[in-house]
């Protein structure tokens, strides 16, 4: 049992494999938060609570002249409200009929489900119902009428809990939502660190890791989408906590809008977390009746560092949110024609394109942007999603049937979100540009952006498409979205309703999403944002795979893909092997180099083939096979960083099968240094008795013959897991600048001569 409550004690307790979560309804029906972290017994934890007398936190008015250390100012709760004596940062904020800005949260009541709870029109983390089970705890605003209700799905293999609310006004007058968060934890004591990915176009992910101090520290996004600029994922560790120790937790806003993730330590030491939409472009009316869907937290916890809540994670996504036919599918290697001929190509240079590409083994050719309207570069034609039939020098249909005919599948690129002034869609319908009236909107790329919170626009958008893709044999489409948003106003909203043009927007992609995935089950979507601009769980849900980032550097990736590794599984992101000198920096790197940074993806090309010469193109047809070899254990097997990016000499990753049987472990020198220190890497995830023997492979073993290697690579030499885990082996020297290496770790029996 998964979920465990003490009626009469009031205490909800939730237990996964490894960890426990717990909630109490004190004697004033206020829902404490008692406890989450590693896994303990059931028992009520609020006993070991410590109330004292805080000066100027005041008390509720049924005990304010008989307790005075009972103060929702310094209690930890399951989910605060503002307004009525709890002056930290809150998980609710709300405008009543009569203009106050207060709610009295109390409980009221529960009640367990069978399997996970869904949300109509939102992303959500799904299950079997042998795999979940949810709990719904019931709060109440007695004054206003609102009732509040908790979600949680308990996936215990997974360790992992999911929370989620639903806010129903059930009374008469309206109710304005002004802030509304997923979640809130609070921690009675703990000193804390937190890690968050922040960014840029072009360079997203960077790992920042810093101390909770007193004050209100947060990431968040006003730009419309989760955005390059902060990841809306956070993962909170005891201070010192490092890949393999200590307690940390995970959070992962299931959401591709405008987020806020909050931290405060307060003036007792105690820490709040706080998970939800973005309160600055955000109000919901409610009247009477109405209900409104907070997105999902997904929370893990572990004892044992963070390279366990990345895994944790990376499972939860890749079995939990990722859904349709290519969740499991191998998915083709594929070459995209952008670094290869940006907006200038003809039908048979892509034609061409595609069949050296299937030569080498690559199986999929996509279509990137420039193929429709009078699109010859970023300021004309988008929304005009219509062939240019005089660039291509055919219709599309004859174009995707010919390069299906030499043997490759088809995929093209789509920004349906985007359009341009200069356009046939804008001439007709200028309303449906997001801008507000009588003022100039901010222009990005030169574009605007269509107005998804509008239902007529979303209609069309699926009508356009399904019929553009009903029409092709396409099997891969690249959702693209190339700006931020602002000048947020939809000309379908009334004035007091404007607050919620941001979130409707994001509904509104979900459906046309949700319809489109729905017609095309066979097309294997992958979303993009200008690279990581939409890099979330909710956007998975929809589409398995994101293209990371627009910087194609295989060292500049490293980072990148570092950070994205935290939280998401490699099957999520999208990687490209590119031309040197780089077009984003100029860096040149090996082709094995730029190959190994690319396997940490879904791994495909985007250079023009025809200017490689033979010797690159053999190494191309290497590397495929390589992946291929791999892929289940590339993209299924569990995860560790080794080495980071960000210090050393040399960056390194593995992959190891869950059964310890094989691994693969990769290597990218991000610092050439003369007489190196070695690099020695403890290999995780094997079996302490088992015998290991060490490959080179096929793109390494041939590149750099007569290099002398490190014990363990020579034939017949076998290594215990333990060996390996305790004392490591040595990553082979570079032998040029950023030079890599893939090293496959594979069980074998022990020689005779093995000492027993
Ligand atoms: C974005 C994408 C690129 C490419 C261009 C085309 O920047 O991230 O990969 O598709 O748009 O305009």
């Amino acid at each position: 049992m998964a979920i465990i409550i003490d009626d009469t004690c009031r205490v909800f307790t939730l237990q996964t494999k490894n960890s426990t979560y717990q909630m109490k309804a004190d004697a004033q029906d206020v829902l404490l938060h008692t406890y989450y972290g590693e896994k303990t017994d059931n028992s009520d934890k609020s006993l070991l609570f410590y109330q004292a007398d805080r000066g100027f936190s005041g008390n509720p008015y049924e005990l304010g002249k008989i307790d005075r250390t009972y103060s929702l100012d310094s209690l930890s709760q399951e989910y605060s409200s503002f307004g009525t004596g709890d002056y930290r940062i809150t998980s609710l904020r709300v405008q009543n009929g009569d203009g106050s800005q207060a709610a009295q949260l109390r409980y009221t009541g529960y009640c367990v489900q069978k399997g996970k709870y869904g949300i109509v029109g939102m992303p959500a983390v799904y299950a079997d119902d042998g795999e979940a089970q949810t709990l719904v705890i019931r709060l109440e605003d007695s004054c206003s009428g609102m009732e509040v209700e908790l979600y949680y799905g308990v996936l215990d293999e997974l360790d992992v809990i999911t929370r989620a609310v639903k806010i129903t006004n059930q009374g008469t007058q309206d109710i304005v939502l002004k802030k509304a968060a997923s979640m809130n934890l609070d921690w009675e004591y703990g000193d804390f660190q937190w890690i968050s990915f922040y960014g840029r176009h072009g360079m997203e992910m960077n790992f920042q890791r810093e101390g909770i101090h007193h004050g209100i520290q947060a990431i968040g996004s006003v730009r419309g989408s989760s955005s390059h600029q902060y990841n809306p994922f956070v993962i909170l560790c005891e201070k010192g906590a490092d890949e393999k120790m200590g307690s940390c937790y995970g959070f992962t806003f299931v959401y591709s809008g405008e987020f806020l993730i909050e931290a405060e330590k307060d003036q007792i030491d105690r820490t709040r977390l706080i998970c939800g939409i973005h309160p600055d472009n955000f109000s919901w009316t409610l009247h009477g009746g109405d209900t409104f869907w907070v997105p999902e937290v997904i929370m893990t916890h572990s004892g044992n560092g963070i390279g366990k809540v990345s895994r944790n994670l990376h499972k939860a996504i890749r079995k939990h949110i990722c859904r349709g036919e290519w969740k499991d599918r191998q998915r083709p290697v594929l070459i995209n024609n952008w670094e290869a001929t940006y907006f200038t190509f003809t039908g048979e240079k892509l034609i061409a394109i595609a069949k050296e590409a299937k030569r080498l083994g690559i199986e999929l050719f996509v279509l990137d942007d420039g193929w429709y309207g009078k699109r010859e570069d970023d300021s004309t034609g988008l929304g005009d999603w219509f062939p240019n039939e005089e660039k291509l020098g055919c219709t599309l249909k004859e174009l995707a049937e010919r390069i299906v005919a030499e043997g490759m599948q088809f995929g093209i690129w789509l920004e349906p979100e985007g359009i341009s002034e200069d356009s046939d869609l804008y001439r007709c319908h200028p309303d449906w540009a997001v801008g507000i009236p009588g003022r100039k909107p901010c222009l990005s790329r030169g574009q605007l952006i269509l107005d998804f919170s509008r239902k007529d626009v979303q209609d069309f958008i699926i009508e356009r498409l399904s019929e553009l893709l009903g029409g092709i044999p396409v099997t891969y489409v690249k959702w693209d979205c190339n700006r931020a948003i602002c000048d947020k106003f939809s000309g379908m909203l009334d004035a007091g309703r404007q607050g919620e043009f941001s979130h409707r927007y994001v509904l509104g992609l979900y459906r046309v999403l949700e319809k489109l995935t729905e017609t095309f089950p066979g097309i294997l979507f992958e979303s993009c944002g200008g690279g990581g601009g939409r890099f979330d769980a909710g956007m998975l849900y929809y589409m398995p795979q994101i293209w990371g980032s627009d910087t194609t550097d295989a060292i500049e990736r490293l980072s990148i893909q570092y950070g994205a590794s935290f939280g998401y599984p490699v099957s999520a992101m999208g990687t490209h092997v590119s031309t040197v000198p780089n077009h984003q920096t100029g860096r040149v790197t090996p082709l094995s180099t730029r190959g190994c940074m690319a396997m940490a993806g879904t791994f495909g090309y985007e250079l023009d083939i025809s200017r490689l010469t033979p010797e690159e193109k053999t190494e191309i047809k290497k590397q495929i096979s390589t992946f291929k070899k791999y892929y289940n254990l590339i993209q299924r097997g569990d995860y560790y960083r080794i080495f980071s990016p960000l210090e050393g000499t040399c960056t390194v990753w593995e992959i190891a099968d869950p059964s310890g049987g094989e691994a693969l472990l990769s290597a990218v020198y991000h610092h050439v240094q003369a007489n190196p220190v070695p690099v020695r890497v403890k290999v995780q995830g094997l079996k302490d008795e088992a015998g290991y023997q060490l490959f080179l492979t096929e793109d390494f073993k041939e590149k750099y013959p007569g290099k002398r290697l490190p014990y363990g690579f020579g034939p017949g030499e076998v290594i215990s897991g333990a060996a390996l885990r305790q004392f490591g082996l040595v990553i082979p020297e570079a032998v040029n600048g950023f030079q890599a290496w893939q090293i496959y770790v594979k069980e074998c029996p022990y020689p005779s001569t093995h000492p027993k």
